[in-house]
């Protein structure tokens, strides 16, 4: 009886771990890649944008969407594509707040590397057209 609770107990933690592990190592690559420019809590400073609050805004596009992928610091980082839609989904989910939608899509794997062999070389004045067509989007709704 009390090896297989010690057994049982075991698979559980490994199971939990397993889970875990995912999220962290989402984390990680985060940190060591992205945080040094982005900031640990996705706040940016001067000329890199925050996330905070406001990348999940992005996903209401397809242009959008494509850009959290084509923007250099994601499409040109050494990440595999696997790695590169964790640390995206893991900044969507930890730094979205209220502008993700409900019923937003993850990004996939082979989504990811289909987008980043298109990686933009002007990205100021592309973004401020997204952020401007997203607005008016949301003008139209009301
Ligand atoms: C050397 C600094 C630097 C690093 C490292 C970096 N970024 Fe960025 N990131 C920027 C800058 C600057 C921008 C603004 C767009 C531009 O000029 O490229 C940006 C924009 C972005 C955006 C779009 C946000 C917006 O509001 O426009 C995303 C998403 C992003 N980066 C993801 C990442 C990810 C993921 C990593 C790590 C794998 C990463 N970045 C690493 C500097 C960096």
């Amino acid at each position: 009886m009390r090896t297989s609770i010690l057994v049982l107990s075991l698979l559980l933690s490994t199971v939990c771990a397993a889970n875990e592990s995912a999220w962290d190592k989402a984390h990680f690559n985060y940190q060591m890649f992205c945080q040094g420019c982005h900031t640990p809590d996705g706040s940016g400073a001067n000329s890199v944008p925050r996330l905070k609050g406001h990348v999940g805004t992005f996903l209401q596009t397809e242009e959008g969407r494509e850009y959290l992928v084509r923007v250099p610091g994601s499409a040109t980082s050494s990440l595999d594509n696997e790695e590169l839609a964790a640390v995206l989904n893991w900044i969507l989910i930890e730094f979205s707040g209220d502008s993700l939608a409900e019923n937003y899509e993850p990004y996939k794997v082979d989504e990811i590397g289909r987008l980043r062999r298109n990686p933009l070389n002007e990205v100021v004045l592309y973004r401020s057209k997204l952020l401007a067509d997203i607005a008016h989007r949301g003008d139209a709704k009301q």
